[in-house]
C-alpha cells in the first residue's frame, strides 16, 4: 500500500501500549469493506455446491473472519484453532505449536484456512502439513495480509486480501502485545 493517511480519531492517550507515537492509516475501514466482500463473492462462487469447512486461526483473524463469513452466501460450517509461536511481540520463530484445536473432524472436508496475515509463512506451513494428515478433501488458504518481503516458507495463498510493504502492522484483529486488535482499520506507527 503506498498512499497512506494519520489516523485524527487515534487518541495516543487511550492507547498507552503505542507509546505516544501517532497512527498512520495503511488500510482503511471501507477498504477493507470492500476487498472482503469481494473475497466472500469468489469463495461464494468457487465453493456452489459445495460446503466449505473454514477454519480460522487465533487469535488475529477473529475480526476478519467475522466480516468474511458475512461476505459468503453459501453454506459453510466455521471452526477454531489457536496458536503459539514462541518468539518476541513483533517476529515469529517459526516454532508453532496449536494450543487449541478445531472441535470436528475434518476429514473428506474442502477446508479453508483463514489468516489474519501471512509473514514468514512459517505458520502456514505448518498449519497446512499439520490438517493434511487428517485426510481433507481439499485445502485453500485465504489470508487478509500478505508481506512477501518477509518470506522465509513459500505457501500457497489462494485468497489474498492485500500484500503489504514490510510494516508491522495493527488493528483490524492484529495486535501489538495483545493490544490495538479492536483499531477498525489496519494501522501503523509513525516513525
Ligand atoms: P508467520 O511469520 O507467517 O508465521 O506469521 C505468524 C503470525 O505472526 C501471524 O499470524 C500474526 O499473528 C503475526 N504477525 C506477523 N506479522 C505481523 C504484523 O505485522 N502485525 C501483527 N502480527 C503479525
Ligand atoms: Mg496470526
Amino acid at each position: 500500500m503506498s498512499s497512506s493517511e494519520l489516523v485524527t480519531g487515534f487518541t495516543p492517550e487511550n492507547y498507552p501500549i503505542w507509546e505516544g507515537s501517532g497512527m498512520e492509516v495503511l488500510i482503511s475501514a471501507d477498504a477493507l469493506a470492500e476487498r472482503i466482500r469481494e473475497l466472500g463473492q469468489l469463495i461464494s462462487k468457487d465453493y456452489l455446491g459445495k460446503k466449505p469447512a473454514i477454519v480460522a486461526v487465533l487469535k488475529g483473524s477473529f475480526v476478519f473472519l467475522a466480516d468474511l463469513v458475512r461476505a459468503i452466501d453459501i453454506e459453510c460450517t466455521v471452526d477454531f484453532l489457536a496458536v503459539s509461536s514462541y518468539g518476541n511481540s513483533t517476529s515469529s520463530s517459526g516454532v508453532v505449536q496449536i494450543t487449541s484445536d478445531i472441535t470436528s473432524p475434518i476429514e473428506g472436508r474442502d477446508i479453508i484456512l483463514v489468516e489474519d496475515i501471512v509473514d514468514t509463512g512459517l505458520t502456514m506451513q505448518y498449519l497446512l502439513d499439520n490438517l493434511s494428515t487428517r485426510h481433507p478433501a481439499s485445502i485453500k488458504v485465504c489470508t487478509l495480509l500478505h508481506k512477501p518481503a518477509r518470506t522465509r516458507v513459500e505457501v500457497p495463498i489462494d485468497y489474498k486480501g492485500f500484500t503489504i510493504d514490510d510494516h508491522f502492522v495493527v488493528g483490524y484483529g492484529l495486535d501489538f502485545k495483545q493490544c490495538l486488535r479492536n483499531l477498525p482499520f489496519i494501522g501503523r506507527k509513525v516513525s
